[in-house]
């Protein structure tokens, strides 16, 4: 692993060859995780405790049911299945109310300009998300024509670290697993790219990242390239 900036020619080997991009939306594209977290926070102050910053990082790259099972065990709450589908429902209803009022100001610094760029290159561009909500938050954000391909928790049984949600994006791309490289904010997607035998960028602090091939702060960092 290394820091971009410290060889450009190390970091120009690492995009050698490469056909595909596959990008995680939530901490990559956009912030939506402050939208989730504000509504697993008011599903929790409801049920009578509160999650804190630090709590809501875990809750990251990680499936809707998998992330009320973490706040559950935060507040120590036991409930039968019923009642899981019922809280999941509230707190999506919630989440949806807030990315419907999504616009294209929130995406994150460079995405867009890092996706054209992409494009213009010839490479193809892919989502792979966890999130079911993914295809209205990219046209809420006005970039769903920039992608090629759309995979999103709507069309995957195995949650990140597994790779499925990446083998299945490079399959609708047509190019070969070698041949992607994938963009993510969470170790749990770091995991699944090289699970899928992809290359990693990192994006976020090196320390939270430790399997990724390169970190970098976002995507703006990519551009200059
Ligand atoms: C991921 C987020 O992208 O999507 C997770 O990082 C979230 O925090 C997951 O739990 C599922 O999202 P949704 O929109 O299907 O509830
Ligand atoms: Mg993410």
């Amino acid at each position: 692993m290394s820091a971009l900036g410290e060889s450009l020619s190390e970091v120009d080997w690492f995009f050698d060859g490469m056909q595909a991009g596959l990008f995680d939306l939530d901490g990559v594209i956009v912030d939506t995780a402050k939208y989730h977290y504000r509504a697993w926070r008011e599903l929790a102050n409801g049920l009578g405790f509160d999650v804190t910053e630090a709590q809501n990082e875990r809750l990251k790259g990680i499936s809707r049911m998998e992330s009320l099972e973490v706040i559950l065990g935060i507040g120590g709450v036991a409930i039968g299945a019923a009642e899981k589908d019922r809280l999941a429902t509230v707190k999506n209803a919630r989440y949806v109310e807030m990315v419907q009022q999504i616009d294209p100001s929130e995406i994150l610094p460079g995405a867009k300009e890092y996706l054209l760029a992409l494009r213009a290159r010839g490479v193809k561009v892919g989502l792979g998300s966890a999130s079911k909500n993914a295809d209205i938050i990219l046209r809420n954000l006005g970039i769903r024509p920039l992608f090629d391909a759309v995979i999103d928790g709507n069309q995957v049984s195995r949650s990140k670290p597994d790779p499925e949600v990446f083998l299945l994006g490079a399959r609708a791309l047509g190019v070969a697993p070698a041949a992607c490289v994938v963009y993510e904010d969470a170790a749990a997607g770091v995991e699944a790219a090289k699970a899928g035998g992809m290359r990693a960028v990192g994006i976020g602090r090196a320390e939270n990242l430790p399997n990724a091939d390169i970190v970098v702060p976002g995507l703006y960092a990519l551009l200059a390239r």
